[in-house]
């Protein structure tokens, strides 16, 4: 399935006035491709996600999905907080989508046994997610997002809470998935080594309101792992996303920093004028 994004805008309304958080997005992932957006923290990643998935509708623009659909589901998230049921067992979070579908029991049970299989946690099936650390519960979030056997998964900053082994290791074991079952995903990371070890293309943002500055191409050989790291075409990637990337970062936090400093001159007046009075 493809992904067409055209001219995507977002404002929200706030008790402060309007922010724009996307300022015209065009993007188009292909089918089947490992895609990543990179960009700054506050330039709309999450929001570009939420208005692909659904969850929020833009202010102006269009998301098309094109091709024929060979899945039960059209879109599955993956949040940086896993956000299990924590009453449930490890094999009572995974079918959400074929519950929900209502397919009958002996069909969910045995995709919840492929997709706990797949992502290696087939002996913690009766685990409740307390029993678990914070790489296994992000994988029963996988598991449970390719469970609903959707055309496109939708994966914001999944392992960013994780330590940095933890991390790599299921980087390493989502591309071995994705190698097999070969699915549409949009990766949003602020990692560039995550982005270039697993994407074929990689979509750099804007400071906010967020645009697509460039989209670069990942010529890193396949099958990537962790030695792909050393790899001269890794590191020709990564230096040119963070080249894109570190005038936008360092244009983020001055704004930011900016923002503040209005932020706090608005107050003193009304207090000098409480004093005042
Ligand atoms: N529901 C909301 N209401 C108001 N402002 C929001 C809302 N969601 C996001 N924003 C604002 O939109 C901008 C982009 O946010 P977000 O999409 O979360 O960025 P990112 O994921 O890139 O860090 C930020 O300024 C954020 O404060
Ligand atoms: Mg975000």
């Amino acid at each position: 399935m493809r992904v067409v994004i055209h001219g995507l805008t977002k404002e929200f309304m706030t008790g402060k006035g309007r922010v724009q958080a996307l300022g015209g997005v065009d993007l188009e992932v292909r089918d089947r491709e490992f895609f990543g957006v990179i960009g700054p923290t506050g330039c709309g990643k999450t929001t570009l996600l939420h208005i692909i998935a659904g969850l929020e509708k833009p202010t102006k623009g269009s998301v098309e999905f094109v091709g024929e659909k060979r899945t039960q589901a059209m879109v599955s998230m993956v949040f940086q907080d896993p956000a299990l049921m924590p009453w449930r067992t490890v094999e009572g979070n995974v079918p959400l989508g074929p519950e929900f579908r209502k397919q009958p029991v002996p069909i969910y049970k045995q995709v919840t046994r492929f997709w706990l299989e797949m992502v290696r946690l087939l002996d913690f099936s009766s685990a409740h997610p307390a029993e678990l650390s914070g790489g296994m519960k992000q994988k029963v979030a996988i598991a449970r997002a390719l469970a609903n056997d959707p055309e496109v998964i939708l994966m914001d900053e999944p392992f960013a809470s994780l330590d940095a082994q933890t991390r790599l290791l299921l980087r390493e074991e989502l591309l071995r998935i994705w190698e097999k079952e070969k699915k549409t995903v949009i990766l949003v990371t602020h990692n560039i080594e995550e982005a270039v070890m697993c994407c074929d293309r990689v979509a750099v943002m804007s400071s906010a309101p967020g645009v697509v500055k460039s989209v670069v191409s990942i010529d890193v050989r396949r099958p990537r792992s962790f030695k792909s790291m050393s790899d001269p075409d890794f590191i020709r990637c990564l230096e040119k996303i963070w080249d894109l990337l570190r005038y936008e970062v360092d244009k983020a936090m001055r704004e930011n920093h900016r923002s503040r400093e209005e932020d706090t001159e608005a107050e003193i007046p009304r207090k000098k004028n409480f004093f005042d009075w």
